[in-house]
C-alpha cells in the first residue's frame, strides 16, 4: 500500500504566512562554564522544577460557552464600559445598541486580547532564543533556554484556546509588531532584554492579571495562573541580569537605556484599540472613535487605573533596581515623575517577589 506524500504548501502560500526580520546582533559562544551567578542558578533550577505540561496539566475537555463567559465576567473590560457610556451620547453610531451587542463586543475584545497575547508570546519566544545566542554568560544562556520553552508553551496554549474554544483570532496589532520587531533586529543584547524582560513582560503580567481577575471560566483561569507563574520568573531574570550589567555602563550608555524606557512607556501606543474589533461589529471605526473618546473623558482615568497601577507597580521598582531611575541625575525619575508614574517607587521588585507567583508549585504542594 502506498502512502501519498504530505502536501507541501507552495512558495507563495508560505510567504503570505511569514514575516522575515533580520537580526543584527553578534552570536556569542562562551568557553566559561563556571556557575558563577548563584541567583541565576537558583532561578534556572526553579524554572526546571515548575515546568508544566500544556496537554496534561490543563483540562481541554472543559466546555466553554463564549457568550455566557462574557456575560458573567466578574470585571467588565474597560473598553466595554466606555462603549456602554458612548451608547447614550447624542448622535452616537452605536445608539441602538443593547446588552446583546455589548456582550458581543465584550467577546470580540476578549478574542482580540488573547490574540495579542498569542502573537506577543511568539515574539517572546524569539527574543528568549535570541538571548540564548547573544548573552555572554553561561548561566544566562541556560536560563534563557528554559524561557524559550516556556514561551513556546504560552504561544501554544493561547493559540489552542482561541482556536478550540473561541473560534477565531485577530492579526497582530501593528504597534506590538513594531515594538517586538525592533527588539529582534537590535544589535545590542541588553536592549532585547530590557524591552522584553522588563517592559513587555511586566506589561504582560499586568494584562494577564487583569484578565484573570475578570475570568470565571475554569480552563482560562488555570491557563492564566500557570502562564503568570512563568512570566514572573522571566521578569526576575531580566532584573538580575541587567542590574549586574548596568552597574558597569557609563552615564552616557545608561542615558540611551533611559531614553528607550521613556519611548516604551510615555510614548507607547501599543495598547490602542484594535480597529478590527469595530469592523467585526459592523461599526465604522472612524465614526465611533470620537464618541469613545468623549465617553472616556467623562469617566476620568478611572477606567484603566487598575491596569496602569498593576503595570507601573512592577515596572518602576524593577527599573529602580537596574539603576536606571536615578542615573544621569535622576533623568528618568524626573520624566516619569512628571507623567505621574512614580507612586509605586517603593514597592518590591520582581527579583525579590517572583516566587509568590508560582501557582504551579502551589498546586503541586496540595496535590491539585
Ligand atoms: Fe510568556
Ligand atoms: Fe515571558
Amino acid at each position: 500500500m502506498s502512502t501519498a506524500p504530505p502536501e507541501v504548501p507552495d512558495r507563495a502560500t508560505v510567504d503570505e504566512t511569514v514575516k522575515v526580520i533580520i537580526d543584527h546582533a553578534p552570536r556569542i559562544f562562551s568557553w566559561n562554564y563556571d556557575r558563577s551567578r548563584p541567583q541565576l542558578v537558583t532561578l534556572y533550577n526553579k524554572a526546571m522544577g515548575s515546568q508544566w505540561n500544556s496537554v496534561t496539566d490543563l483540562d481541554w475537555a472543559t466546555d466553554v460557552d463564549p457568550e455566557a463567559m462574557v456575560a458573567t465576567q466578574a470585571d467588565p473590560n474597560p473598553i466595554r464600559l466606555i462603549a456602554e457610556k458612548a451608547v447614550g451620547l447624542p448622535g452616537s453610531p452605536i445608539a441602538s445598541w443593547g446588552k446583546k451587542e455589548l456582550d458581543q463586543l465584550g467577546l470580540e475584545i476578549l478574542k482580540a486580547q488573547l490574540s495579542q497575547f498569542m502573537h506577543g508570546e511568539q515574539g517572546a519566544m524569539m527574543v528568549a532564543a535570541k538571548i540564548v545566542e547573544t548573552v555572554p554568560w553561561i548561566d544566562a544562556k541556560y536560563y534563557a533556554a528554559t524561557q524559550t520553552m516556556d514561551e513556546a508553551r504560552h504561544t501554544e496554549v493561547f493559540a489552542r484556546y482561541l482556536h478550540d474554544k473561541l473560534g477565531e483570532s485577530y492579526p497582530m496589532s501593528p504597534f506590538l509588531e513594531e515594538q517586538i520587531t525592533a527588539l529582534v533586529e537590535d544589535s545590542r543584547w541588553d536592549l532585547a532584554y530590557l524591552g522584553m524582560q522588563i517592559v513587555i513582560e511586566s506589561l504582560a503580567l499586568a494584562a494577564f492579571g487583569g484578565m484573570l481577575k475578570a475570568a470565571t471560566e475554569p480552563l482560562l483561569k488555570k491557563l492564566l495562573r500557570y502562564v503568570m507563574s512563568d512570566e514572573a520568573r522571566h521578569v526576575a531574570f531580566g532584573v538580575l541580569s541587567l542590574s549586574e550589567y548596568y552597574a558597569d555602563l557609563s552615564e552616557a550608555e545608561l542615558k540611551i537605556r533611559q531614553e528607550f524606557l521613556i519611548e516604551a512607556t510615555i510614548n507607547n501606543r501599543s495598547r490602542s484599540t484594535t480597529p478590527e474589533v469595530w469592523e467585526r461589529m459592523g461599526v465604522d471605526t472612524k465614526a465611533v472613535v470620537p464618541y469613545l473618546k468623549e465617553a472616556a473623558s467623562t469617566m476620568g482615568n478611572t477606567v484603566d487605573s487598575g491596569f496602569v497601577a498593576n503595570f507601573y507597580s512592577k515596572l518602576v521598582p524593577n527599573v529602580r533596581k537596574l539603576g536606571l531611575l536615578d542615573a544621569n541625575d535622576g533623568y528618568l525619575r524626573e520624566r516619569w515623575g512628571k507623567a505621574g508614574l512614580l507612586a509605586f517607587d517603593h514597592g518590591p521588585d520582581t527579583a525579590d517577589d517572583y516566587d509568590s507567583y508560582d501557582a504551579v508549585a502551589a498546586d503541586r504542594s496540595v496535590g491539585a
